[in-house]
């Protein structure tokens, strides 16, 4: 058995290497048997044309809806606010969503997940979505590094991000790009909270692989890998020629299912509500923990030293209410085939 590390995920896959890796670096990959995204898979082949989520006439597009064999699978668009190739497509209803659950318990994903700070009654899949990036090259500054739940009152091992791609794809399509705790100064490896110093650290790549995951902390500093695609790179190998094959004729597509995992702890959800719907449109579902209701409209529902006054003039507040209206309208409508709606 080799377990190995994210960046170079070995042949075989250790529950304690991999959960210890998760404590002290904040990040590991998983495995999966490879049919189990397999429906997944196909709800994002049900969707409608990729290339109109892309196309600049689509501003204030805000749902899109998938036919499938268990219902409809029905998304938020978030356009990306520093790039044109990168888009992300939240699951709007807990229908949808539940179909990333299903995913989830094939994987395994709760269990293992739990034990690295004891939660595995505790943790819960709040929202997830697909992320795309359209094109051959993402540029360095078209993706930022973060902390998808930055906050300080989420503690490290309360929440995680996983993501895996749809389809294997070719080497130098961009991958994870990270910074793990503890691969530089030692004063941050003792340090379990708070530490997100690593902006100087050298970061290190996940690339996606097929059956094998990523699972990252909600407190790792990490960003879409840059890219530029090269075939050549592949050289002879037919195998890795016929990746480059799909990934062209399927017009440089990448698409990962992302996952957003975090304590259903009533101290911690309103936190997780807070960070969550920082990323996501908000239409997008966010689930609510059976421990706490969190109105996500209510600034009362965290604390005031930490909270930034939302103000919406009555102009925003109106388009936003006439968005609504019409993803309700939308989505409320038994489309026989799938659609995009547009303001
Ligand atoms: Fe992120």
């Amino acid at each position: 058995m080799a377990y190995g590390c994210a960046e170079e995920p070995g042949s075989g896959w250790d529950l304690w290497a991999s959960v210890e890796e998760m404590k002290h670096r904040g990040v590991a990959w998983l495995p999966f048997e490879e049919d189990a995204i397999a429906d997944l898979a196909q709800i994002f082949r049900n969707l409608p044309d990729i290339e109109e989520l892309f196309e600049d006439s689509t501003e204030g597009s805000i749902g899109c809806e998938a036919p499938s064999a268990g219902g409809p699978a029905r998304f938020i668009l978030n356009k990306s606010k520093i790039s044109e190739n990168m888009r992300w497509l939240w699951a709007y209803d807990e229908d949808t969503l539940a179909r990333f659950d299903e995913f989830v318990s094939k994987a395994n994903l709760l269990s293992v997940l739990g034990n690295v700070d004891g939660r595995a009654d505790d943790l819960m899949l709040y929202s997830a979505s697909f992320i795309i990036v359209k094109g051959s090259k993402l540029e360095d500054s078209e993706t930022l590094q973060h902390l998808d739940m930055g906050h300080r009152r989420i503690p490290r091992g309360s929440s995680f991000t996983c993501l895996t791609s749809l389809t294997e794809l070719p080497g130098s399509v961009g991958g994870l790009q990270f910074w793990p705790w503890n691969c530089h100064v030692a004063e941050h490896q003792s340090e379990w909270y708070y530490c997100d110093a690593t902006r100087n650290a050298a970061p290190q790549v996940h690339k996606y692989r097929p059956g094998k995951l990523v699972a990252f902390d909600g407190r790792l500093r990490h960003r879409t890998e840059p890219f530029e695609y090269d075939r050549s790179l592949v050289g002879a190998d037919s195998e890795a020629l016929a990746t480059c094959d799909a990934y062209e004729a399927g017009g440089h597509i990448r698409v990962l299912a992302s996952f957003a995992f975090a304590s259903s702890d009533a101290r911690l959800a309103r936190y997780n509500h807070k960070m969550l719907r920082k990323q996501c449109h908000d239409l997008a579902l966010i689930r609510q923990s059976p421990k706490l209701e969190v109105d996500d409209d209510s600034e009362l529902d965290t604390s005031d030293d930490e909270s930034e006054p939302k103000t919406v003039p009555p102009l925003a507040a109106a388009l936003e209410s006439a968005a609504a209206e019409r993803a309700t309208n939308f989505f409320a409508e038994d489309t026989a085939q799938a659609a995009l709606v547009r303001q």
